[in-house]
């Protein structure tokens, strides 16, 4: 929902109007075209460039009103440190730092040549797209006055100057459809709850199929017919229906397993009737960070048209205490046939995400299994905000997603399973309880989550209590959702799936 920003790529010239930014080093070199500009105005800008406290160190900028003889009206330096990047992760960083320089409105153009002449490639230049279009995501939805001139925003169009344009143009198409996905899932983390309940997240979801995802959505009706208890003992407390729709995305060889992807998508999350504090309450609105990281990469994958089959199942569900609300010590045939002991209804992710598991591993028979839930508490205990926590059978499968999050940023950090931890859940009364005592809360949590792998399907688990919402602002975003999980995931079938099939 940034205000509507066009990104088009040109080769190598010099700007023309409204904003000019360059790049710049920690020595103030200037590169070519820069300099060239700098002699038509009398050499009046590159004294200023050398001010001290900008030093041109990395995503720092100096900005100098255009003199006279130049047809500009700003003019930006964008330090870049030492040398220019190489990485992809360091032109997001860049491309960041470049949207806080863009103006309110108007033209702008960012010339990526470096002091040496030289430019970025086409994956680079669009990775650094990509930052500027993620850190100038906002949600203003609500927002009916605008207080400052920042907030006031119009339509930007911004140039981006490159080698060569047709390939930067491709890569973009790419990257914009990583974008696509990121602020889908932002979106909907952000929306209250009071507008996007369980049915509305579905029909949004059923809106997907404009971009060749098939959907469908099982009912509540659809639900109980199938035996999905565990999930529905959570919903029914609330005035509003559950709904579990599934994505799937056929670009790969048709014999092909896919992988799935499995999203906790509590839309509410008051704890039932074990009730949450009033205290910060309000964040549970985002308990479906989960849901929204799989319909975000779901999208993205569409949208590029991935060479992968992959398949989302979230499970939309609002958690509230009435007259009918699950009770504590209720027990649950889940739709595995495992029963389940309820001892505390505010651990009830486990519980939706249990019947998602074992529906999608009986319907898409998957290579492997993903799953996402803002589960615990505990893990922003142990991770705080930037990791997520990651349990996986598999270590390969774990590696994988490690890697994928160091190439992101969107990190992950590998948590232990075991014999001893998944004891705790045992229960007196029935086969399993939906909590594991005061200790390791996020560890018992991904046991009880194991317990509904079948047969040695491999399997991961991201707790994105931490990371998916309460996000503290970064160089790629600035909002409280963060679509942790959409550009990590996409980035995991690049490498896990497309490499070499191109
Ligand atoms: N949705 C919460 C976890 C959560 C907490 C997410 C804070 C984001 C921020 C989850 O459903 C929950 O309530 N977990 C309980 C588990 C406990 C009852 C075993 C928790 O973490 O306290
Ligand atoms: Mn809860
Ligand atoms: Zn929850």
């Amino acid at each position: 929902m940034a205000a509507s920003t066009s990104i088009t790529f040109t080769g190598a010239q010099a700007p023309q109007k409204g904003t000019a930014i360059f790049l710049t080093d920690k020595k103030l070199q200037l590169g070519p075209l820069a300099a060239s500009l700098d002699k038509a105005s009398g050499e009046r800008f590159a004294p200023a460039a050398r001010i001290k406290q900008f030093g041109g160190a990395a995503r720092k900028a100096l900005e100098i009103v255009a003199p006279a003889g130049v047809e500009l009206e700003r003019i930006v330096f964008l330090g870049v440190g030492d040398e220019v990047p190489t990485g992809r992760m360091d032109w997001l960083r860049l491309g960041g730092a470049a949207a806080k320089l863009l103006p309110r409105e108007g033209e702008a153009s960012i010339i990526l040549q470096d002091p040496a002449g030289d430019y970025p490639s086409a994956e680079a230049a669009a990775a650094f797209a990509l930052g500027i279009m993620l850190r100038r995501y906002r949600f203003d939805r609500y927002k009916s006055q605008k207080k400052d001139e920042e907030e006031k925003r119009g339509p930007v169009n911004l140039t981006i100057g490159v080698a060569h344009p047709e390939k930067a143009e491709a890569a973009w198409k790419v990257e914009a459809a990583v974008n696509e996905g990121v602020e889908l899932s932002r979106d909907l983390v952000n929306e209250p709850a009071n507008v996007l309940g369980p049915v509305e997240f579905a029909r949004k979801l059923e809106g997907l199929a404009q971009s060749g995802l098939k959907v469908e959505v099982l009912d509540e009706k659809a639900l109980a017919k199938l035996g999905m208890r565990a999930l529905l003992g959570v919903a029914q407390g609330s005035e509003r229906p559950p709904r579990v729709v599934t994505l799937t995305w056929n670009g790969g060889k048709a014999k092909e397993r896919p992988i799935a992807f499995v999203g906790k998508g509590v839309v509410f999350d008051t704890g039932g009737i074990s009730i949450k504090p009033a205290s910060g309450m309000e964040d549970m609105k985002g308990d479906m960070g989960g849901a929204a990281a799989v319909a975000g990469v779901m999208l993205a994958l569409a949208a590029r048209k991935a060479k992968v089959n992959a398949v989302g199942i979230v499970g939309l569900v609002e958690n509230m205490p009435d007259g009918k609300a699950q009770r504590p010590g209720d027990i649950v045939t889940s739709l595995s046939g495992k029963t389940i002991e309820v001892i505390n209804t505010d651990a009830e992710g486990r519980l939706v995400l249990a019947d998602l598991m074992t529906h999608i591993q009986k319907t898409a028979k998957p290579e492997a299994m993903i799953d996402l839930a803002t589960l615990t508490g505990a893990i922003i205990v142990a991770l705080g905000h930037h990791h997520a926590g990651l349990f996986a059978n598999d270590d390969r499968l774990a590696e994988d997603i490690l890697l994928a999050g160091k190439e992101t940023g969107e990190r992950a950090w590998r948590m232990p399973l075991g014999e001893e931890y998944d004891k705790l859940i045992d229960s007196k009364n029935a086969d399993m309880k939906n909590v594991g005592g005061r200790w390791g809360g996020s560890i018992t949590a991904a046991q009880f989550l194991q317990r509904f792998v079948e047969n040695g399907t491999a399997w991961a688990h991201l707790d994105v209590a931490g990371t998916a919402m309460g996000s503290p602002s970064s160089d790629t975003n600035e909002s409280w959702a963060s679509g942790y999980g959409v550009r990590l995931l996409d980035q995991f079938v690049r490498e896990r799936y497309e490499r070499g099939s191109h």
